[in-house]
């Protein structure tokens, strides 16, 4: 680190807390799974509370399993400077995504505790619920509830893979005797929301650059596809009589691969990461079929307009194809805009230590899009190797994460002082 560093990081600390969070998961190292409310879920949860504890963080939890830990400042009239991300994972991630801002905001919180800081503002770390959508389909949940932007109807119709509703998975979970609508923050809760991320990206390896600031969101989408055909004998009913489901949703697939590559954007981006299909057997036809499908641009124009040529290739496929459908807009969410202000204070806090930093954009979600609602919020960046994440080689140096979580402690002693 330069001279300038001002907040001494215990990284060898934090990289043996990282490694070993990274073991609670639902499958062995080094694959790191840990969906909303699993064993492994709750675990990680146990983990990451005991250390806030330890250094004498006030914890509370909501009606939907957010975390919040408190570090009370000197003035408690003050709203609270927040900080934080999740630990939820998605099958077959690695250790890296959402765990370095959580458990890196608690490394920079003890060496602000170290440097003698008072804060003035409380410093908040949140720990979302189920940033990641594998359960119910649609990610950012804490956050989405938290900032109001899902409503208490539409979460009452969520349901999982399993038909079970978020009230069951919650209460099963232990966090039932509050009610849901309890979860929704005040207005001016919090002064200010910074959240530290891996980039997910190449952008900031290919630059050497050690520190990215966030400027903007891309703006998420996803559908669900239920597919219903009719299901038969693989040898005996032929092949003009088939209402096969699996290819109707193979051409739907297919048909997000074009929306995307033809929508005139290079931003735009569609997957088709969910599809499993009924009754699974090598002799039977298809009779139905699930798909998932994500679909973002930086653009909200573009991003709608390639969703409503998705949408019109279902309808004209399944017609075709003698196919009944229930299309489910799991969610359409606008970009983000970060503050400029916010924005400045973290380009501020990165001369003060002499690391460069760029502005940039998050093509990924986070807990931000939705805080972004609440309050000034941005991101800082790191860097992650060949900008991979969502894989189990996952990766970021611990002297990339120092970095980062030295900027982040820069930016919360500024903003636990001051006002942006
Ligand atoms: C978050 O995990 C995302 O899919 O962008
Ligand atoms: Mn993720
Ligand atoms: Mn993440």
């Amino acid at each position: 680190m330069s001279d300038g560093h001002q907040n001494q990081i215990d990284i060898a600390r934090l990289q043996r807390e990282i490694d070993e969070l990274s073991l609670i998961s639902e499958n062995p190292p080094p694959v790191v799974t840990r969906v909303l409310f699993s064993e492994a879920d709750l675990r990680a949860r146990e983990f990451v509370k005991k250390l806030c504890r330890e250094i004498g963080l006030v914890v509370r939890e909501d009606a939907v399993g957010n975390i919040f830990a408190r570090w009370k400042g000197s003035d408690d009239g003050l709203a609270p400077v927040a900080t934080g991300s999740h630990i939820d994972a998605i099958p077959n991630a690695g250790k890296f995504d959402g765990v370095v801002g959580v458990l890196g905001a608690i490394e920079a919180i003890r060496s602000l505790q170290r440097s003698g800081l008072t804060p003035k503002r409380s410093i908040e770390l949140i720990i979302f619920t189920a940033e990641e959508p594998t359960r119910f389909g649609i990610g950012c949940l804490g956050s989405r509830l938290l900032s109001g932007s899902l409503s208490l109807d539409r979460a009452g119709t969520l349901r999982d893979g399993e038909g079970k509703t978020l009230e069951d998975r919650r209460k099963t979970a232990g966090f039932g005797n509050q009610k849901l609508e309890s979860v929704r923050l005040e207005p001016n809760c919090y002064s200010a929301f910074v959240e530290l991320h891996i980039e997910q990206g190449p952008l900031l390896e290919n630059e050497n650059i050690p520190i990215g600031v966030v400027e903007k969101i891309a703006a998420p989408s996803s559908l669900r596809i239920e597919l219903t055909g009719v299901g038969g004998h693989a040898g005996a009913v032929l092949m003009p009589e088939r209402r096969d489901a699996l290819l109707a949703g193979a051409e739907i697939a297919l048909a997000v691969e074009r929306a995307a590559l033809e929508s005139g954007s290079p931003d735009t981006v569609g997957t088709t990461g969910v599809l499993r299909v009924e009754p699974g057997a090598v002799n039977s036809i298809p009779c139905r079929a699930w798909l998932e499908i994500d679909l973002r641009d930086t653009r909200v124009a573009t991003r709608d307009a390639a969703l409503k040529r998705i949408e019109t290739a279902v309808s004209e496929i399944c017609r075709r194809r003698k196919i009944t459908f229930a299309l489910d807009r799991l969610n359409v969410d606008a970009p983000a805009l970060c503050d400029a202000k916010l924005v400045q204070a973290i380009s501020d806090s990165c001369d003060d230590l002499g690391l460069a930093c760029i502005r940039m954009i998050s093509r990924a979600y986070h807990d931000s899009l939705f805080m972004a609602q609440v309050c000034p919020t941005s991101m800082i960046f790191i860097p992650c190797r060949d900008g991979v994440s969502h894989r189990p080689d996952e990766f970021s140096s611990p002297e990339q994460i120092e970095k980062g979580v030295a900027v982040l402690a820069g930016v919360l002693a500024r903003l636990s002082v001051d006002s942006i």
